[in-house]
């Protein structure tokens, strides 16, 4: 290896525990960023020629000219089903195709029908359902409207601007329109990194010149932004205009990524929330090159200031009225590709999920042991040592799931081969691991070993799988294994080609029961300009990697999910950990938060990034837990398991550099702590596993921040660290040293009630209370009128408690009434989209309980039953015993009702009703 190789490489892969800001661009140092955000409002040489305008049942087709460059393009507005509206925008006759954005939607979207409202010269306005759209000719603007209020413009600021391709040199003809030549556009294009662009020593040679797309985009009666994941950033996103660079979306594996900042790290979903007290409206930006958004909401800044004198002068109240002054301005940016944009109306925050979902798709429900703790640690050193760990957390009484092989396992670093003498009988350790009930994930990473002999790298050499670099050779990077390739999945072969490597006689010993971390994939190259791909290598298709960088990671994980359902014969459903991800790729994989450290702020950040995360359609997202970087002191070790027993994915998981920190290694009284967090975990689970199906089902996400539960009170906009899991749980972690308590806002008004799910003792919605908690706290609570189906049995791990009993617990309300779901299958099959499954109602109503089937087709003979039922705010006095009975049965069953003094609120519990699942019952007090 050259000199100059091994020094960036060291530069790269030394631990300096804080980001290297040089080797990352700041928007100024990108040409496109700079040329698109210095544009000067106002000033849009954009109008549409309303004479071509065609209006089909769906869509709108009108040409948009750029008349400062005589430019034409295609604009098509088109309504779609569930208040969405698609526009696009594209070059009239392009020098070069561009690229469009293939992967992030799940199918082509649903049009719906669009009725044309008036035209005249200057205006189109078109409606469907209850929103309508104007389009304005000169200067170009659209307006859309919701029930006749006015939601969102594009083109408001004239920052919109579409860089058509040109040639870079005398022969294009507005060049040589002499005319013209105020007009030419490359002397407009002034930018030094138009053609070719310079980063440290990294040259990107932009054979295709400048090719950006940007557009602004206003939100009216909306005070806060939120999504566009994933930054190690607030929930509520900060103004970044005139403050700070862009959120910057463009795929990078960032050592030691700094906390509170707009960088890009390893995931990019485009999908940006405007939300007021009123109203909330999506935008999702379908586009995988690199993208830089301004935000600036009107309620983070002086502006606001201003509004609220004016409200106080004029008299006008504080929600309703002051509202409608308040804007959130984005301006999108993006390097290149077309202008794809979705509209999602709302109008409330689960509806634009919903929307989005319906666009891009949801994850199927987990196999139940993807729930469940998972101890990774880079690395377990051999067969023997992943044995015992997985018999240690047997002999502590600590539950275990899954067990995780980071890169040593594989032989130098060559994946889908095991290390000759480390792993010599992986499969026998698979079984090993089965017997106990347990899993094994295994990591596999993108880049290709270049080592002659390798099977993988001798396929790709010989049937042209890699990608190109700009003089059209193999490109070849440095990662992990030293010299490496890079796979091609923009060609189909090569999809199916490393799909086929996961199948059971491709991947030598894999059983079935081994599932995959697909990691490094932005993809990471530690020789290449800002630690990943240069932007002129070409993939398949003569796409540039500029074109399709974001979607990189997106497309290994759908190859290895497709892999995972072929090897089964699709009967199991996969679990695929990705680092990188991209809108879509929640139908194939989970996400977690990257290399995090052992530090109380990275513990804060999880949670509010992972709430950016679920809101933005990935439901399946974690952190480290006890952090990758650095040794966690016990405080921070316990809270950390506290805190990951209510996200997601709960893993441990951390640097090769670190101390071993398998919680059976603790001293009793910490230990007895990590069990206690994890034990937690696995009581709630029910609840985590019907909220997996009700995604799948409705879009909603698992994790939900107060915004999306309580959208009309504006105290819960930037509260970030209590959020919910469903409707149910409301959730406030520690995250900080030395607490003795922590403020939990409970919201929903005095009606609203909530109770502490360890001591029952119950807080009216009303408002901050500051909460005591010792080191055995989770500060977590039920909602009054909530139902939440438990299962108390321990057990080492997830697959023996198929069939163990629960415990429903029934939080009353202030009218004394309750309702919940669950959702019962076989924990690990596709059966279930046959229908073969239980989906339950209970409801608690004049002091009856009542079970009965919401899927009424839906049939699956579990094995379970009901062992208890908890009712607590029991106001009445407690009756002597309750009384039981069963759909189709004469008998009514008396069954004892004790008392529960011992919490601090009264309490009845139902002993054994010992009803069937599938049985439906009452039980009356
Ligand atoms: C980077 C990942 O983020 C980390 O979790 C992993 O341990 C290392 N790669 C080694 O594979």
């Amino acid at each position: 290896m050259e000199l100059l190789k091994i020094l960036t490489l060291l530069s790269v892969i030394t631990y300096t525990f804080c980001v290297d800001h040089g080797n990352f661009k700041t928007c100024a140092q990108s040409s496109f960023c700079r040329r698109c955000r210095e544009m000067e409002p106002n000033k849009s040489p954009y109008v549409l020629n309303f004479p071509s305008a065609q209006i089909t049942p769906n869509s709108v087709h009108v040409e948009l000219w750029n008349n400062e460059e005589q430019v034409v393009f295609n604009l098509t507005l088109s309504a779609l089903v569930d208040n969405t509206f698609r526009l696009q925008v594209e070059e009239a006759s392009p020098l070069r195709d561009r690229f469009r954005s293939l992967y992030a939607l799940k199918s082509d979207p649903v049009l719906a029908q669009l009725e044309m409202v008036s035209r005249n010269e200057d205006e189109i306005t078109i409606k469907n359902g209850d929103n309508a759209v104007k389009l304005i000719r000169s200067p170009f603007r659209i307006d859309f409207f919701s029930d006749t209020e006015f939601v969102a413009s594009v083109n408001a600021r004239g920052l919109f601007k579409f860089e058509h391709y040109r040639k870079n040199d005398q022969s294009d003809p507005a060049a040589n329109d002499a005319e013209n030549a105020d007009a030419n556009s490359e002397k407009k294009i002034t930018d030094p990194g138009a053609w070719e662009e310079n980063f440290k020593s990294f040259r990107d040679s932009k054979p295709f010149g400048p090719s950006a797309v940007a557009m602004d985009i206003t939100f009216h009666g909306a005070s806060h932004a939120y999504g566009i994941p994933e930054h190690a950033d607030s929930l509520a996103l900060k103004d970044t205009k005139d403050k700070t660079d862009p959120f910057r979306h463009y795929n990078l594996d960032v050592f030691e990524y700094e906390l509170d900042s707009p960088m890009a790290i390893y995931g990019a979903i485009p999908l940006l929330y405007a939300h007021g007290p009123k109203r909330t409206t999506g935008v999702f930006w379908n586009n995988p090159s690199e993208t830089w958004i301004d935000i600036k909401s009107s309620s983070n800044s002086e502006n606001n200031v201003m509004n609220s004198i004016v409200n106080f002068v004029s008299g006008r109240s504080s929600d309703g009225e002051e509202n409608k002054d308040k804007t959130v301005e984005s301006h999108f940016m993006s390097e290149s590709g077309v202008i794809d944009v979705f509209f999602l109306l709302g109008p409330n925050p689960k509806d634009v999920i919903r929307e989005y979902a319906r666009l891009t798709g949801v994850s199927p429900i987990p196999q139940y042991f993807a729930l469940g703790y998972h101890q990774s640690r880079w690395n377990y050193n051999d067969e023997d040592d992943v044995m015992s760990v997985s018999d240690n957390f047997d002999n502590s009484d600590i539950p275990l799931d899954v067990i995780w092989l980071d890169i040593e396992y594989t032989d130098h670093k060559k994946y889908f081969t095991w290390d000759p003498i480390r792993f010599a009988h992986p499969r026998i350790m698979q079984q090993n691991l089965t017997s106990q009930g347990r899993k094994l994930v295994v990591i596999i990473d993108p880049h290709i070993k270049r080592e002659s002999g390798y099977f993988l790298h001798e396929d790709a050499l010989a049937n042209d799988y890699y990608v190109k670099n700009a003089e059209g050779a193999v490109y070849e990077g440095w990662c992990w294994p030293g010299s490496s390739s890079y796979l091609d999945f923009l060609n189909p072969v090569v999809m199916s080609y490393y799909s086929s490597l996961y199948s059971l006689d491709k991947f030598p010993e894999a059983t079935n029961d081994m599932y995959l971390w697909n990691d490094m994939n932005e993809p990471s190259v530690f020789n290449g300009p800002e630690i990943t791909m240069p932007k002129d290598c070409i993939h398949y298709g003569n796409w540039e990697h500029r074109e399709i960088h974001n979607t990189y990671g997106l497309l290994q994980v759908k190859a290895t999910y497709d892999g995972l359902i072929a090897r089964s014969k699709g009967t199991k459903r996969p679990f695929i950990l990705t680092r990188s991800f991209f809108a879509g790729s929640q139908r194939y994989a989970a996400m977690w938060t990257g290399d995090n450290s052992a530090e109380w702020s990275h513990l804060k950040i999880s949670i509010p990034m992972c709430l950016s995360v679920s809101i933005a359609g990935m439901p399946s997202c974690g952190a480290d837990v006890g952090g990758f970087f650095k040794n966690p002191d016990n405080e921070l070790m316990i809270r950390w398991y506290q805190a990951g027993a209510f996200l997601p994915f709960y893993r441990a998981h951390s640097h090769i550099d670190t101390k071993r920190r398998e919680p059976y290694l603790f001293p009793p009284e910490v230990r007895n702590l990590l069990r206690d967090a994890i034990r937690k975990r696995y009581v709630y689970l029910p609840l985590w596993y019907t909220l997996y199906h009700e995604h799948e089902i409705s879009g909603l996400p698992v994790i939900r921040p107060l915004f999306m539960e309580y959208p009309s009170d504006p105290a819960v906009s930037t509260i970030e660290s209590t959020y919910m899991v469903g409707s149910s749980l409301l959730c406030s972690p520690v995250t900080s040293a030395g607490a003795s308590s922590v403020d939990v806002y409970f919201p929903g008004g005095s009606d609203e009630l909530w109770y502490d799910i360890d001591t029952y003792k119950q807080y009216k919605g009303e408002g901050t209370v500051t909460v005591p908690v010792d080191m055995a706290k989770i500060p977590v609570f039920q909602k009054g009128g909530t139902i939440i189906p438990t299962k108390q049995r321990y057990r080492r791990s997830l697959t023996l408690t198929h069939d163990d009993p629960y415990t429903l617990i029934v939080a009353l309300d202030s009218k004394g009434e309750a309702n919940g779901t669950l959702y019962i299958d076989d924990n690990e099959s596709f059966e279930y989209q046959k229908g073969k499954y239980l989906y339950l109602s209970f409801t608690f109503k004049n002091n009856v309980l009542t079970a009965r089937r919401i899927d009424q087709d839906a049939t699956y003979p579990a094995n379970s039953w009901i062992e208890r039922v908890i009712v607590i705010g029991y106001s009445k006095s407690a009756p002597a015993a309750a009384s039981l009975k069963i759909d189709g049965k004469k008998d009514i069953i008396k069954l004892p009702v004790t008392l529960d003094e011992t919490r601090q609120h009264k309490t009845l519990v139902v002993k054994k009703p010992a009803v069937k699942m599938t049985q439906t019952w009452s039980i009356t007090l």
